[in-house]
């Protein structure tokens, strides 16, 4: 089976990464998921974005984490991005986590949501994920991912339906037997870590594969042949046009 085909941040090739605009245009482009990050407000709300801070995407030092949910939404976080096709992206504002669930579950998509933090940075956080993923229905079409994995734990305490995913950069040594110490589902590895001794290691405890961020057609189709369950990447056209239509997960 050809696999699922996730658009990383909305997909940051072709839109302001972590905003609705880039969400729909992943839709737009049939993409089978996305991926995009979470932080808590100080008003415990969840906001999707990637940094902790505003520097990057509105030219504010101002931290998520620290900031109410609408006064971080008075921030236009399309306008810095330049898109390829010349399209205006201003005036994009950092989304709920509840905006994007609720597109995702209107249009089928799978979603990959990463807590950019766990509890001990953002209290409360996997509680409040996990509420929202219920809410929406969605336990059987998202992974919680993230590089604390203690936070990964505590998704699981809250509801053992919502699938887990370890991710890592390093190139950790059986990294399946470590994620099943995690009591996880899946491995998020980055792709230079994965081969094909890492695939059968995770087949073997029957542990999904989402690699990330795989932006050329070769990577693209080497790790399909080797059998991973999705690609995260930038552009989902340009995978769809390199794996050449073969059928799409659920
Ligand atoms: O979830 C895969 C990938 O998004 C992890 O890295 O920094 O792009 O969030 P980052
Ligand atoms: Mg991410």
């Amino acid at each position: 089976m050809s696999p699922r085909i996730v658009a990383h941040r909305g997909g940051s090739a072709i839109a302001p990464e972590n905003t609705m605009a880039a969400f729909r245009k992943a839709i737009e482009l049939d993409a089978d998921g996305i991926e995009l990050d979470v932080h808590l407000t100080a008003d415990a709300r969840l906001v999707v974005i990637h940094d902790d801070s505003l520097d990057r995407v509105a030219n504010s030092p101002i931290r998520i984490g620290r900031s109410g949910v609408d006064e971080l939404r008075e921030f236009d976080v399309g306008s810095w991005f330049t898109s390829p096709d010349g399209a205006d992206f201003s005036g994009e504002r950092i989304p709920t986590l509840e905006e994007v669930l609720e597109l995702a579950a209107d249009a089928g998509l799978w979603v990959n949501v990463e807590l950019k933090a766990g509890s001990r940075l953002y209290p409360g956080i996997e509680r409040e994920t996990v509420k929202q993923i219920d809410r929406f229905g969605l336990s059987e079409k998202v992974v919680v991912s993230s590089f604390d994995h203690y936070s990964l734990r505590e998704v699981k305490r809250e509801n053992p339906a919502v699938a887990v995913g370890v991710l890592h950069t390093s190139s950790l040594i059986d990294a399946h037997e470590y994620a099943s110490i995690v009591g996880a589902d899946a491995l998020h590895p980055h792709a230079m870590v994965v081969d094909q001794g890492y695939v059968s290691g995770a087949r073997g405890l029957g542990m999904a594969i989402n690699v990330w961020t795989v932006n050329d057609a070769a990577s693209a189709k080497m790790l399909a042949a080797a059998g991973v369950d999705s690609i995260i990447t930038d552009d989902p056209a340009l995978i769809r046009t390199a794996l050449a239509a073969g059928g799409a997960h659920d």
